[in-house]
């Protein structure tokens, strides 16, 4: 493969070096005397965001904190235009605040070059989005395999990981489909698939079952039930209440602030306190 490949190495500045200097405050002071595995993934301060438009500067986040610990499943909710994509496109590190810290995985992210960066994001987090965004005339196991290329992984590397992804989201028998070739599920489950193969520990995801009817969207969310429950952290847009139900935690956003971050309070939950209250 030709090209420029990321540099192997991050700068030794994550928690375990961190100054002030380096980490804002009240990320180095949630991260005080945790373990090493417990130290939190993301780590938000003071984030605003306003994009530039021919009218001026047009505000859409507003002082956002926010901090996911590890293993976390968290469901951001709130209407269309309250800022949750431009929240995720930081977090993503698809787009840079205009303002305040994000601390991802103990590295603040201001501080890295845009090589660091992109392996930094390729290391820790994979995306899954609305419209699955698979590559029209690649095979399915060569779409799974495309966060690969980036790497240099050598062919049969990629062709075994690919393989090993799609069979964990149960299509292993289609490797060599095209993507229109299978239903609306099956491409998101590959969606999942690609968003796996560098072994991520985060996964974010924007409305993820948007584009599908509500059997399959649970089937879906049933997936990233297990994954969750193998130790990824996931952080899922929806609109959906009966989605969001799938996570443990719930941050809703409106006009560009949290107005609510609590835990899921479970149908099966609030129905024994109705009874208990009877
Ligand atoms: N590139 C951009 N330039 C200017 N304004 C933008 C840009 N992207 C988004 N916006 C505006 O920022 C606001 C927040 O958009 P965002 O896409 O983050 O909302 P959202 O909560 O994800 O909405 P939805 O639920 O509809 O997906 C909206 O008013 C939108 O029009
Ligand atoms: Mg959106």
């Amino acid at each position: 493969m030709t090209g420029t490949r990321a540099p192997d190495a991050l700068p030794a500045f994550g928690y375990a070096q961190a100054t002030s200097a380096t980490l804002p405050h009240r990320c180095l002071s949630v991260a005080e005397g945790r373990q090493e595995e417990n130290l939190p993934v993301i780590c938000v301060e003071g984030l605003h965001k306003a994009y530039d438009t021919p009218a001026g500067p047009f505000p859409v986040l507003n002082d956002v904190d926010l901090v996911i610990d590890p293993g976390e499943f968290v469901a951001v909710m709130g209407p269309s235009g309250s800022g949750k994509s431009t929240f995720m496109n930081i977090l993503g590190c698809l787009d840079r605040p205009s303002a305040g810290h994000y601390v991802l995985d103990g590295r603040s992210v201001a501080e890295l070059s845009r090589d660091e960066l992109a392996l930094l994001r390729n290391r820790t987090i994979g995306f899954v989005f609305q419209g699955f965004n698979l590559l029209p005339r690649m095979s399915l196991e060569d779409n799974v395999a495309l966060p690969l290329v980036y790497y240099g992984v050598g062919r049969e590397e990629r062709r075994a990981r690919a393989n090993a992804m799609l069979h964990k989201v149960g299509l292993g028998s289609y490797a060599k489909s095209a993507p229109n070739r299978i239903s609306g599920g099956q491409q998101q489950r590959v969606a999942i698939a690609r968003a796996l193969v560098n072994q991520p520990r985060l996964i974010l995801a924007d409305e993820p079952t948007g584009n599908l009817d509500s059997h399959t969207g649970e089937e879906i969310m049933a997936l990233f039930d297990d994954l969750n429950r193998e130790g990824i952290t996931i952080v899922l847009v929806t609109h959906e209440a009966d989605i969001a139900q799938h996570a443990s935690r719930q941050v809703r956003f409106l006009d560009g602030r949290i107005v609510h971050d609590g835990a899921t309070e479970h149908h099966e939950e609030s129905m024994n306190q109705e009874i208990i209250r009877c």
